[in-house]
C-alpha cells in the first residue's frame, strides 16, 4: 500500500482507493483556516516588481521579520526557503553522526538527517501515555548515545509539548548535544510565550530552533521559514546554504508580517474555540479515539473497523480529507490526523465523521 508522505495530497488517496477525483475540504494540512492575512492579499498584485529583480543572497526580508516580530538580532536568524530547508541543511553542516528523534513526529527529520550521513534511533512517545512528554531521565538515558536530538515542539502528529524549562535543563547539562527543536505550529498556542525557545535569552551554543511562517500565515506556497540560533552556531551553518533561496516575493510579503497582531490574536481565539467544541463533539463517538491537542490539530485513531480505509473512503465521497497516519512510525495501527479549521468546515467533517462512525459500528 503506497501512502502520502505529507498531507495535501487528497488526489493521491483517491487514486489509492480507486475513487473518482472530487473537490474536497482539505483536513489534512495544518494551515491558518483564515487563509494568508489580508495585508498579504491586498499587496498580492504589486508582488510582479519584486520578482524582476534578484532577492537578497540570504532573504534580509525574512530576518527583518523576526527582528520586529521576535526581537532576534539578525546574527541569530538564518532565513530559508521554508524551515524544510534548514532541517536539511543543519545535518549536512554540522556533520551530525548519531541522533535521536523523538517519534512519531515529522519524517523529515528523519530523511534529512540520514542524507547528512547521521545514524538515527527513536526516542519514542507512548499511545497508551496519550503521547505525553517524556521525563528528564528518559531523555538522560537517550543522550548519552547522541550528539543531536531533534523534538518537535508542539510535536506534529501528536501534538506533544516538551515543557521549556526541561529542554533548557538538558541543553545546559548536555553541552555536546545539539538540541534541534522544530516549533514550526507554536503561534498556534493559546499562549506560545509559555512554550517557545524564540527569544533572545533562551539561546544556546548548542540549541538550534526551526520556525515556519507557512502554517501560522497561511503561507505554504510562498516558502519561507528560519533557524533561530546562537550567532557563533550559526556562523558555523551559514556557508553551507546556498544563496537567494528565499525568493524576493516572501521577501516582500515578511515584511508585511510583523504588522498582523490582529490576525494573529483572532486565529489563536479561533483556533481555541473550535478546538473545545471538536474535542466535546468527539470525546465520546464510540470508533474513534481523540488524542488532547493544544494546537491546529488532532491525532486521532479510528477503531470502528479493522481498517482504516473504513473510514477514509467514505469521507473522500463526503469531500473531506484527513491525513492518513499510518505511515508514521508508532501510528500504523489506524491513525489519521485533522486540521481545526472554520466553524463552518469543523461541523461538515463532525457531522460526517459522527455518521461514518454510527454506521461502522452497525
Ligand atoms: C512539524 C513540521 N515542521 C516543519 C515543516 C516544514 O514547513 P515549511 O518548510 O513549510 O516551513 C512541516 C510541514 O509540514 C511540519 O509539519
Amino acid at each position: 500500500m503506497s501512502m502520502n508522505l505529507h498531507g495535501g495530497h487528497p488526489g493521491q488517496t483517491f487514486e489509492r482507493l480507486g475513487l473518482p477525483p472530487r473537490p474536497v475540504t482539505d483536513f489534512s494540512v495544518n494551515v491558518n483556516p483564515l487563509g494568508p492575512p489580508w495585508s498579504v492579499r491586498k499587496a498580492w498584485p504589486g508582488l510582479i516588481s519584486e520578482v524582476s529583480r534578484y532577492p537578497t543572497l540570504d532573504g534580509d526580508g525574512v530576518r527583518a521579520f523576526y527582528r520586529k516580530r521576535f526581537n532576534l538580532p539578525g546574527e541569530c536568524v538564518l532565513p530559508g526557503n521554508g524551515s524544510t530547508e534548514l532541517i536539511y541543511l543543519v545535518p549536512r553542516a554540522l556533520k551530525i553522526k548519531r541522533a535521536g528523534i523523538m517519534q512519531p513526529c515529522f519524517q523529515e527529520y528523519e530523511r534529512a538527517l540520514r542524507l547528512g550521513g547521521a545514524e538515527v534511533f527513536s526516542v519514542p512517545l507512548s499511545a497508551p501515555d496519550l503521547f505525553k512528554p517524556l521525563p528528564v531521565e528518559t531523555w538522560e538515558n537517550h543522550l548519552v548515545q547522541a550528539d543531536a536530538v531533534c523534538i518537535g515542539n508542539p510535536n506534529n502528529p501528536t501534538s506533544t509539548i516538551t515543557p521549556r524549562k526541561d529542554l533548557l535543563e538538558l541543553v545546559s547539562r548536555h553541552p555536546d548535544v545539539i538540541f534541534l527543536v522544530d516549533e514550526a505550529f507554536v503561534q498556534f498556542l493559546d499562549h506560545p510565550g509559555n512554550v517557545s525557545l524564540l527569544h533572545r535569552r533562551y539561546l544556546r551554543p548548542n540549541l538550534l530552533v526551526f520556525h515556519s511562517l507557512t502554517k501560522f500565515y497561511c503561507l505554504p506556497g510562498l516558502r519561507l521559514g528560519a533557524l533561530i540560533g546562537h550567532p557563533d552556531t550559526l556562523a558555523g551553518i551559514r556557508p553551507f546554504k546556498e544563496p537567494w533561496t528565499v525568493n524576493s516575493a516572501a521577501e516582500a510579503v515578511a515584511g508585511l508580517l510583523a504588522a498582523s497582531r490582529k490576525y494573529e490574536r483572532y486565529t489563536r481565539e479561533l483556533i481555541a474555540y473550535q478546538r473545545q467544541k471538536i474535542a466535546a463533539a468527539l470525546a465520546d463517538v464510540p470508533g474513534i479515539k481523540l488524542f488532547p491537542s493544544a494546537t491546529d490539530f488532532f491525532l486521532a485513531q479510528w477503531t470502528a473497523t479493522h481498517d482504516l480505509d473504513g473510514l477514509l473512503r467514505p469521507l473522500l465521497m463526503e469531500g473531506v480529507h484527513v491525513r492518513d497516519c499510518r505511515n508514521f512510525a508508532g501510528l500504523e495501527n489506524n491513525f489519521f490526523r485533522f486540521a481545526v479549521r472554520t466553524p463552518a468546515e469543523n461541523k461538515r467533517f463532525q457531522r460526517a465523521l459522527m455518521h461514518i462512525a454510527s454506521y461502522a459500528n452497525g
